[in-house]
């Protein structure tokens, strides 16, 4: 089994000058705008290796795609204030691995390096330049799925970051690999998970064109009907491709970040309600949220669940504090009306 990251440590990363943040099973970060939430996310998805594949292209130009602005697609996002002598991100994984993020800004490209140690050992590293593009320098192409096995040897996790600007994105993939959807037979459980919560009795997926209109995903129950994902409602097509898109990589270590966009209140606890079984079922969760209806469940997971945090997040001068609450402390604050995602000055 996968060992859960357990902290990760950031020096001059985009706004943070530094901070460390510890993590449990399952981690839930609040914290008001611009307080580093998805800084944390995007920094523990570098994780395994920042290049590789995933459902949006390679890890980091994935990441770097939520930062191209008008007038720039560049890495340079990565080091603070765009200009600072380099980055660093540290992780420390439960069974006593080690990885280190670095980045250095040299003659207008940013060299990165990613490495693992295991104690006084470096077990596996990449090198990457970033200029325009993305240049991969060690190791070759080829070879980068035999460091991901001995990576996962070490009981490195594996990440998949949910992002609002990725999902289209995992739709074009979930579209691209429907072969291997349907044979792992991962639409019928999908579509079994689905029916609890729209309330009907759905036995599979389909994607198809109704009525020659566009390519949609569609649940079809027992006699054969169908209804397309997206007439049950926006969240319920994110949420399906979420679903999907989690049965088809297993990651042992899921990151979301703003949850409940797109998600109304129902749909939101029936998430927050499959969150807490894939962390029961040994996957990682850390995710990020404004919603108070997500941290009035929350308040009922510190209750039951040993291996669920909640972390206040607070960037100030470029330093992040988290605030872990406590089940007591989150009552205290909901009950006393206060916005909690803006309570640091009462804690
Ligand atoms: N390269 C950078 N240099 C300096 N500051 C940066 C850099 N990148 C991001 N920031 C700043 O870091 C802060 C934290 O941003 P982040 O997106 O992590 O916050 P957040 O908690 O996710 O916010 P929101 O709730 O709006 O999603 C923001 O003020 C942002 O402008
Ligand atoms: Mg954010």
């Amino acid at each position: 089994m996968m060992s859960p990251v357990t902290g990760i440590t950031f020096t001059d990363f985009k706004g943070i000058r530094k901070g460390r943040v510890s993590l449990e099973r399952f981690t839930l970060l609040i914290g008001r705008n611009n307080s580093g939430k998805s800084s944390v996310l995007e920094a523990l998805f570098l994780l395994p290796l920042p290049y590789r594949e995933t459902p949006y292209g390679n890890a980091l130009s994935a990441i770097r795609s939520l930062h191209d602005t008008l007038g720039s697609r560049s890495f340079s996002f990565l080091l603070r204030d765009y200009i600072s002598e380099g980055c660093r991100v540290e992780y420390d994984v439960d069974n006593g691995v080690r990885a280190a993020f670095s980045c250095v800004p040299a003659d207008g490209v940013i060299d990165a390096e990613m490495s693992w140690f295991k104690g006084a050992d470096r077990a596996a590293s990449m090198r990457l330049r970033l200029g325009e593009g993305l240049e991969l320098l060690h190791p070759k192409v080829h070879e980068i799925s035999e460091i991901r096995k001995k990576l996962k040897s070490l009981g490195v996790p594996e990440t998949l970051l949910i992002h609002p600007s990725l999902i289209q994105a995992g739709w074009d993939y979930i579209k691209a690999q429907w072969g291997r959807v349907t044979q792992r037979g991962l639409d019928r459980k999908v579509a079994r998970e689905l029916s609890r919560l729209v309330g009907g009795n759905y036995v599979g997926m389909t994607l198809e064109p109704l009525l020659r209109e566009k390519i949609s995903l569609n649940l079809q129950d027992e006699e054969g009907r169908r209804i397309r994902l997206g007439d049950l409602g926006d969240g319920v097509q994110i949420l399906a491709t979420v679903m999907l898109l989690v049965r088809l990589t297993g990651p042992d270590l899921l990151l979301w970040d703003d949850l409940e966009a797109h998600l109304n209140p129902q749909l939101l606890s029936f998430t927050l309600r499959w969150l807490d079984e894939l962390a029961a079922g040994g996957v990682q969760v850390v995710t990020s949220t404004h919603s108070l209806e997500v941290l009035r469940y929350a308040s009922q997971l510190l209750g039951d669940r040993e291996w669920f945090g909640v972390r206040l997040l607070t960037l100030r001068d470029g330093e992040l504090r988290p605030i872990s609450l406590t089940r007591d402390k989150l009552d205290e604050l909901l009950e006393a009306g206060v916005d909690v995602r803006v309570a640091e000055a009462l804690l």
